[in-house]
């Protein structure tokens, strides 16, 4: 008698072992795969490519691997104008997410979609090629694999491009650079819908690997920055060193993302920088130094092209 909370102690937690062996044993449509993607799903599954956190391909994290977000406003292979398009490239060997390889994961109807009008069956990894994100007349989401059903191939559409986004590889360096320590990718059902946008649907996850919701927030949620703050000048300087644009800031400085050269070449030297900024925050000169334009295969770039992404 002297032990008897022991004994409702060990039927608790019979009880809620059992119950989740349930749960996973008899509910399986309880599984977020069962649930169909959102267009939203599509369009990340795209930008993001495969599995962006640690993996065989990309073991140091370097953006490897990842596929090219274009805007398009001429046909690439008529040269016909056309409605802005987006379109994402995947460069021949590149990897597929997983709603290309497994498209079982993409829900009913946009998988009997894509398959049927968008032919993403007949896209090999190998070869590459170019999809789009549509949608049917009755508003079903769906992956169409341009190469097949217009002929577009990937030269074809890097060239004709009007913007090319690196928001795919800047995903990884988002995780590689633990961003999330102090951002969110998540706003909750409280207030924050008024500040930060509408939280995220179960289906806009299907396909992505890692997600990146974070848990701790030192910093204001990221969902939807690129909607709020879309000044690539501003997150520029900010990256670089956020306290030219908020002398308090507690963000740390990113500027060895800008590696050794700007965008037209010259060296970059960060310690000539921080004796110029040092002497600007003690009032001996009256403008910062000037912030070097990241080249476009640098870091830098690839990470504001994912957070102006996040619309
Ligand atoms: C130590 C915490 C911390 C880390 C780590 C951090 N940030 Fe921040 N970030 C902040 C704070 C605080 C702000 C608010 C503005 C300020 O104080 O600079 C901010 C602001 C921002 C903003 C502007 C937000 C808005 O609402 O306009 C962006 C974009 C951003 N950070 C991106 C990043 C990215 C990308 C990384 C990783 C490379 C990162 N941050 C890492 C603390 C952090």
């Amino acid at each position: 008698m002297a032990f008897r909370e022991y004994r409702i102690g060990c039927m608790m937690f019979g009880l809620a072992l059992s119950t989740s062996m349930f749960v996973t044993i008899f509910l399986p449509g309880l599984d977020i795969s069962g649930m169909s993607s959102t267009k939203l799903a599509l369009e990340k599954q795209l930008t993001y490519g495969w599995e962006s956190g640690f993996n065989y391909y990309d073991p140091f994290l370097r953006g490897k691997d990842k596929p090219i977000k274009v805007t398009l406003t001429k046909d690439p292979k008529t040269g016909a104008p056309m409605d802005k398009t987006n379109a994402y490239v995947f460069p021949a060997g590149t990897h597929f997410p997983d709603g290309l390889t497994h498209d079982n994961i993409l829900g009913d109807k946009v998988q009997k979609a894509s398959d049927e009008i968008g032919k993403i069956g007949e896209a090999n990894e190998a070869q590459g090629g170019v999809f789009l994100v549509q949608t049917t007349a009755d508003d079903t989401p769906y992956i169409e694999f341009a190469t097949a059903t217009r002929g577009w191939t990937t030269d074809a559409v890097l060239k004709a491009a009007d913007n090319k986004s690196l928001a795919g590889s800047g995903k990884t360096l988002f995780i590689r650079e633990g961003c999330w320590w102090c951002h969110t990718l998540l706003p909750e059902e409280t207030q924050d819908w008024q500040t930060f946008g509408r939280p995220p649907l179960v289906g806009d996850f299907n396909g992505e690997s890692p997600t990146t919701f974070g848990s701790d927030r030192k910093a204001p949620d990221l969902l939807h920055v690129g909607s709020r703050n879309s000044s690539r000048e501003w997150l520029t300087m900010h990256f670089f060193n956020p306290r030219l644009v908020q002398p308090h800031s507690i963000m740390p400085r990113y500027d060895y993302l800008w590696g050794d050269k700007d965008k037209s070449g010259n060296p970059i030297d960060l310690k000539a920088w921080d004796r110029e900024f040092m002497a600007y925050a003690k009032g001996e000169s009256i403008y910062p130094p000037e912030v070097p334009i990241p080249a476009d295969d640098s870091e830098a770039r690839m990470l504001i092209d994912f957070v102006l992404n996040l619309k």
